[in-house]
């Protein structure tokens, strides 16, 4: 949530502060701000409500000159969005502005200490607070800003990725992280700050992800310094990021989450890339080999995630339980924090997470950490802060994913849950060969698969015409297919706010059924698999009642078809993987029914692609 971006060097900072904030915006979009050291000396700030556009217009005829700025894309936390509440803060004085991405959870303790020596506060952020409490012991102690930053963080409670700039000191940005994301890019006579790395691999690849409580002196002409809260100097770590610029970009379609849809295809074999030998069809997971006592002799497995990750744990957990016979849980990550779990050093805890930030997810690998359970992360984002928390893992390799509708990265999770699975029971000798052999042999060809099912887009957006007027919507599935329902709902909400609820197909009758009508569409994922009988059933059901039956069968159902009011075909799979494939049409559905009422499909209102808050 909020992204921050920071420049120093010898270009003009405003432009690249701009891209930057727009590789960003992904973060948060309900208010953008700079602040830049201009020509003249002053210390500019400029702020809009709304898009980074907004901002850009808004500082049209302003003087943006100068090669030192900061940046700021919001997701409001405390405060309404709006201009006054956008960041950059200024301190009383207006020497100092700072950005911040986090939150400052004692902020009202402070606030009182610093409006009785007289500060006055003109935003209902909590951020303000700090930048106001950081110029406090500044001027009191008539000290420079590194040491009055570092006196401030001692007192803050809370999370924080911050940069300030101080107009006496336009050679400077002072930049600090406590649990929300901040890298530093290293170029030539220049460096570059920001949430991830996307809006500086444009100019370096060279970058360093700062650590909890470290904090970033970035001086022009000088080499960079990282220091903690007590001034002890530590080394940067330099990195070098693998990210190509076609990757942040739309690369001709309307939307990032139409182009990340498909993408499938070739993120599901770059994920699966030299893990499964075709040859042999065998699987190499480095996790598995590197610890292998540690998850084989595990009592009990715990995912932990949240949205999108968390109905891919569903799926873990079936394939986990179904192949490798050892008992599985699964946690909503905000809930499994706060309430006293029962785990000891006997467990292993899976976090799954795409933007590898997601702060209940964090808290609740922590947690697990303290019990002494050892933790396997399964994250998109390399580099990010889960990956450095875990004891091992696995990355799902689907390259950045942009539109705030997790759509590859679900695919990508199934498909090391999958891996992961099938590795251990291998291990564990809880599956047959054959079976183990065939299971491997279809996984490699769910590529191919899902093109054919992306062949479906044309056909899947006329449908989706249709149902634009609906206010509600039910997902049906069973087995491996429930979670599919709760994602296709997921998505659905999240950006056509359209009410969209998943079931078991078959709780329907226990409640869900009382709303069908003929205005319900329901979508019933009813592929053939063990429970193709019953579900054939349920669709029956909610016909009796007129409901409108969009029913996601396989090629040649000639059952379904005939009953069904609408009917989209997919390839056939084994029933474990066939989540690989029957997401991508909910996930179409979705998509085109949002762009069909012209909403904003990659950046929906309210909310933000990690959730770095609590
Ligand atoms: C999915 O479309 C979401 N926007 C959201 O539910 C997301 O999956 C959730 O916030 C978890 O994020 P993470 O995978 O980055 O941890």
């Amino acid at each position: 949530m909020c992204g921050i971006v920071g420049y120093i060097g010898t270009k003009e900072a405003y432009p690249i502060l701009i891209k930057g904030l727009k590789r960003l915006e992904y973060r948060g979009y309900d208010s953008a701000g700079v602040a830049l050291i201009g020509e003249n000396q002053h210390l500019n700030v400029y702020k809009a409500k709304g898009k980074v556009s907004e901002l850009e217009d808004f500082a049209l005829q302003k003087d943006t000159s100068g090669n030192i700025g900061i940046a700021h894309t919001r997701w409001a936390t405390h405060g309404e969005p709006c201009s006054a509440n956008a960041h950059p803060h200024y301190s009383s004085s207006e020497s100092l502005a700072l950005i911040h991405n986090g939150i400052i959870e004692n902020y009202s303790v402070l606030k009182d200490k610093l409006q009785s020596k007289g500060f006055a506060f003109k935003s209902t952020t909590d951020t303000e607070v700090l930048v106001q409490l950081i110029e406090y012991i500044k001027q009191t102690n008539n000290l420079d800003l590194l040491t009055a930053v570092q006196l401030a963080l001692k007192e803050v409670i809370g999370a924080y990725a911050i940069a300030v700039l101080e107009k006496d000191n336009p050679d400077t940005i002072i930049a600090a992280r406590k649990s929300s994301p901040l890298v530093v890019g290293v170029g030539n006579d220049e460096m570059f700050l920001a949430s991830d790395a996307t809006p500086i691999v444009e100019y370096t690849d060279q970058v360093v992800y700062l650590k909890d409580e470290e904090i970033a002196v970035l001086k022009k002409g000088e080499p960079l310094k990282i220091v903690d809260l007590h001034n002890v100097e530590i080394t940067p770590e330099v990195k070098t990021v693998v990210l190509s610029l076609g990757q942040l970009e739309k690369g001709g379609y309307p939307h990032f989450m139409l182009k990340e849809i498909f993408e499938q295809p070739d993120c599901i074999f770059d994920c699966m890339r030299g893990r499964i030998n075709v040859e042999s069809d065998n699987i190499t997971l480095s996790a598995v080999i590197d610890h292998k006592d540690k998850l084989l002799n595990a009592k009990r497995f715990i995912i932990v995630a949240c949205g999108t990750s968390w109905h891919a744990a569903l799926i873990g957990k079936q394939l986990i339980e179904n192949f490798c016979r050892i008992p599985v849980e699964v946690e909503y990550a905000s809930e499994f924090r706060y309430r006293n779990p029962v785990i000891d050093s006997n467990d292993v805890v899976i976090a799954i997470s795409q933007s590898g930030e997601t702060a209940d997810t964090l808290a609740a690998i922590e947690l697990a950490k303290s019990k002494g359970a050892f933790i396997y992360g399964i994250c998109n984002s390399v580099g990010s802060s889960i990956p450095r928390v875990t004891d091992t893992g696995s990355y799902i390799h689907v390259g950045p994913e942009i539109g705030v509708a997790s759509t590859k990265a679900f695919t990508g999770q199934v498909t090391v849950l999958a891996m992961l699975a099938l590795t251990l029971a291998k291990e564990k000798q809880t599956i047959d060969k054959n079976e183990y052999l065939s299971i491997v042999k279809e996984l490699s060809s769910i590529p191919e698969k899902m093109k054919d099912v992306l062949e479906l887009n044309g056909e899947i957006a006329e449908l989706s015409k249709i149902f634009t007027y609906a206010h509600n919507f039910i997902y049906l599935g069973r087995g491996f297919l429930f979670p599919v329902a709760l994602e296709g709902a997921l998505k659905l909400k999240e950006i056509s706010y359209i009410h969209a609820e998943g079931y078991p197909a078959a709780e329907m009758k226990h409640g869900p059924i009382a709303l069908i009508d003929a205005e319900m569409p329901v979508v019933v994922i009813a592929t053939h698999n063990a429970l193709y009988e019953k579900v054939l059933s349920n669709i029956q059901e909610i016909k009796a009642r007129k409901g409108k039956v969009i029913a996601i069968v396989n090629k040649g159902d000639n059952v379904i078809s005939k009953i069904a009011d609408y009917c989209i075909e997919l390839p056939t799979t084994i029933e474990c993987l066939d989540p690989l494939i029957t997401t991508i049409p909910l996930q179409l559905l979705a998509y085109h029914i949002a762009a069909c009422k012209g909403l904003d499909v990659d950046q929906p209102r309210n909310l933000a692609k990690s959730v770095t808050v609590e």
